[in-house]
C-alpha cells in the first residue's frame, strides 16, 4: 500500500502544532508516518506572529496575513498558553514576566520548532488556490501558486488539514457618512503603529479585544482621546482620563460621529474593530466550514473533524480563551485519527456527539463558565492522547483571575504574575507600570531588571 499523505494549509501555530504531533509521534519511535507536505502563504513560520509592517498586499500580490501590531503584548497570562511538552523555564533558562509582547512569545514559539525537522516539509510562499474532493479516488486535489517558481502547484492528498486561522479577513460594516469622513478610516487588521494616532481624537468601533488593546495602545502612546463604540454592551473597565465607552455610532457628518444616545464627537480617525470572517477561498461550498467567532463551531466532531467529510480537519477554528495548548490538544487527537489509533465514529453518533456539546454552548451564561467548557473542550481531547498531561483546569482558573485583574486595572493587568502550571515555577514581575514600558523588543524586553518571585519554586 502506498504511503498515505497529508496536507497541512497554513505554518503557523496550528500548521506548526500538527507538524509537531507527527514529530513526536517519529521520536516515539511510530513507523510509516504518512508523507507530509506544509504550505504556507508567507515565507515564515508563524502566522499571526510575524510582525510585518506591510498592509493590503504583500511582496506577491497577496492577501498580507497579518493583523498584529507593534507594542502588542500578550493580553492573556503566558501561563495559560504554555506548552506542555515545552516549558517557558525551558526555553528562557529563567523566570520571566506573565505577559511578554509579541516578539518575546514569538521567540518561545518557535522555540520549540527543531527548525531542521520540521521545516522540510513546509514550502513557503505557496498560498493554495483551490482544493478539491473526489469520491471515486476519495482523495483530494490540493492546487497552489507557488511564488518561488512563478507555477501553479497540484498534489493529491489523502487528509487535508485547514490551518489557516480566522482573525485576518476584516469584517468591516458600513456607517452613514463615513465615506466623507475627512480622516484616516482602517480596520484593526491594518492598525501597525499606535504612535500615528499621537495627539489625534480616535475612535474605535466594536468592544471585544481588538477595540480593548488598540484602545489601550493609543492612549499609552499618546493619543489625545480614545472613545469605544459598542454595538451590544459596554466593555465596562474603569478607563484613565481621556477614554470613554459610548453606545453605537449611527451616522458621520463630516469628521464628526452622532452616537445612538444622541451625543456626538469629532474624530480625526476611527479604527474599525469589528472583527474577522471567517474566510476560505480556496475552499469549494461542500468543504468550506461556515461559522462565526465562538467556542463550538458547528459541524466539526471534537472541534476538528468536518461532518462532511471527517478527512478534512480544521484546526484552531475556536474562539480563544486557550490557544497553542489547544492547538496542541486538536493537532495530537488528528494525528492519532490520521494514524488510525482513533477511530471515527458514523456521522450519526459523530452528529450526536456535536449536538451535547452544541447544547452545552449554547447554555453557557458568562464568561467563567465559557473559560470552564473550554477547559474541558481540551480535557476531553487530551484524556485520549499521549500529549503530556497539564493542569488545564488550574489554567481555567488562571483565567478567570486575568478577568478579574482587568476588571480591576485595565491599564495595570499585565503586572501580575501567575505561577506555572507546568513547572511550578512563579513568573516574574515587571520592574515598571506597563504604561511606562514602551519598547517591546525582545532585547530590550530581556535586559529589564525583573522583579524576582521565588523564581523556579515549586508547587507541592
Ligand atoms: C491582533 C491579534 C492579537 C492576538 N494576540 C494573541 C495573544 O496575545 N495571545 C494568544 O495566545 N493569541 C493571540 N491571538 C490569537 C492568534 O490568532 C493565535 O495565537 C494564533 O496565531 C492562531 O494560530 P493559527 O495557526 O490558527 O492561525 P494564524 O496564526 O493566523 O496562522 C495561519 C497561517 O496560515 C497561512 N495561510 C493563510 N491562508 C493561506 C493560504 N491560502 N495558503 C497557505 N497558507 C495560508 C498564513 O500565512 C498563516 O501563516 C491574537 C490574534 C490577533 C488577530
Ligand atoms: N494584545 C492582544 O493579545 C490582542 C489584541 C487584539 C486582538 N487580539 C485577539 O484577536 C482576536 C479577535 O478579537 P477582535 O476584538 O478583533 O474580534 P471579536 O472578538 O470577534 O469582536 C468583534 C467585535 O466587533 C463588534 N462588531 C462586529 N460587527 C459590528 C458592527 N457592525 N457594528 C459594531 N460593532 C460590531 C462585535 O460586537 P458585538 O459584541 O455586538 O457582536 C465585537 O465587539 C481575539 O482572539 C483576541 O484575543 C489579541
Amino acid at each position: 500500500m502506498s504511503k498515505q499523505k497529508i496536507a497541512i494549509l497554513g505554518a503557523g501555530p496550528s500548521g506548526l502544532a500538527q507538524l509537531r504531533a507527527f514529530e513526536a509521534a517519529r521520536r516515539a519511535g511510530v513507523q510509516d508516518l504518512p508523507e507530509i507536505v506544509c504550505y504556507e502563504k508567507q515565507s515564515d513560520i508563524g502566522g499571526m506572529w510575524n510582525y510585518t509592517w506591510r498592509t493590503g498586499l504583500d511582496k506577491n500580490g497577496e492577501p498580507v496575513h497579518g493583523s498584529m501590531y507593534r507594542y502588542l503584548w500578550s493580553n492573556g497570562p503566558k501561563e495559560c498558553l504554555e506548552f506542555a511538552d515545552y516549558s517557558f523555564d525551558e526555553h528562557f533558562g529563567r523566570a520571566i514576566p506573565s505577559y511578554p509582547p509579541r516578539a518575546v512569545l514569538k521567540d518561545y514559539i518557535m522555540g520549540r520548532i527543531d527548525k531542521q525537522a520540521i521545516f522540510k516539509y513546509i514550502r513557503f510562499e505557496c498560498p493554495v488556490r483551490w482544493v478539491t474532493y473526489d469520491e471515486g479516488t476519495e482523495k483530494f486535489t490540493v492546487t497552489v501558486m507557488n511564488h518561488q517558481t512563478g507555477e501553479q502547484e497540484t498534489n493529491e492528498f489523502d487528509h487535508v488539514v485547514v490551518a489557516t486561522g480566522h482573525f485576518s479577513t476584516p469584517n468591516m460594516p458600513y456607517f452613514e457618512g463615513v465615506e466623507q469622513f475627512p480622516g484616516r478610516v482602517l480596520h484593526a487588521h491594518d492598525f501597525r503603529d499606535a504612535l500615528e494616532f499621537k495627539d489625534q481624537n480616535v475612535l474605535l468601533i466594536g468592544a471585544s479585544y481588538s477595540a480593548e488593546d488598540i484602545g489601550s495602545q493609543c492612549h499609552k502612546y499618546g493619543a489625545k482621546s480614545v472613545t469605544i463604540s459598542y454595538r451590544s454592551n459596554p466593555i465596562g473597565f474603569d478607563w484613565p482620563q481621556g477614554m470613554e465607552e459610548r453606545p453605537l455610532l449611527a451616522h458621520f457628518e463630516g469628521n464628526t460621529g452622532y452616537f445612538a444616545d444622541g451625543s456626538s464627537k469629532q474624530f480625526d480617525a476611527i479604527i474599525m474593530c469589528t472583527g474577522y470572517l471567517f474566510h476560505f477561498p480556496f475552499l469549494p461550498d461542500e468543504l468550506r466550514l461556515q461559522t462565526h467567532n465562538c467556542l463550538y463551531p458547528d459541524n466539526l466532531y471534537k472541534g476538528v473533524f468536518f461532518q462532511n467529510n471527517p478527512k478534512l480537519i480544521y484546526l484552531g477554528m475556536q474562539d480563544q480563551y486557550f490557544t497553542f495548548n489547544m492547538f496542541d490538544a486538536q493537532a495530537w487527537y488528528a494525528r492519532d485519527v490520521m494514524l488510525g489509533k482513533i477511530a471515527l465514529p458514523e456521522a450519526d453518533e459523530r452528529r450526536q456527539h456535536m449536538q451535547q456539546w452544541l447544547s452545552r454552548h449554547e447554555a453557557l451564561a458568562g464568561c467563567h463558565a465559557a473559560i470552564d467548557f473550554q477547559a474541558s473542550y481540551i480535557r476531553d481531547l487530551n484524556n485520549e492522547t499521549d500529549y503530556p498531561e497539564f493542569a488545564v483546569e488550574k489554567q481555567a482558573d488562571l483565567l478567570k483571575e486575568w478577568l478579574q485583574h482587568k476588571q480591576e486595572n485595565i491599564m495595570g493587568f499585565r503586572e501580575n504574575a501567575y505561577r506555572s502550571t507546568v513547572t511550578g515555577t512563579m513568573a516574574s514581575k515587571l520592574p515598571a507600570r506597563w504604561l511606562d514600558i514602551k519598547d517591546d523588543s525582545l532585547e530590550s524586553f530581556m535586559s529589564l531588571d525583573f522583579v524576582e518571585n521565588k523564581s523556579f519554586d515549586k508547587v507541592d
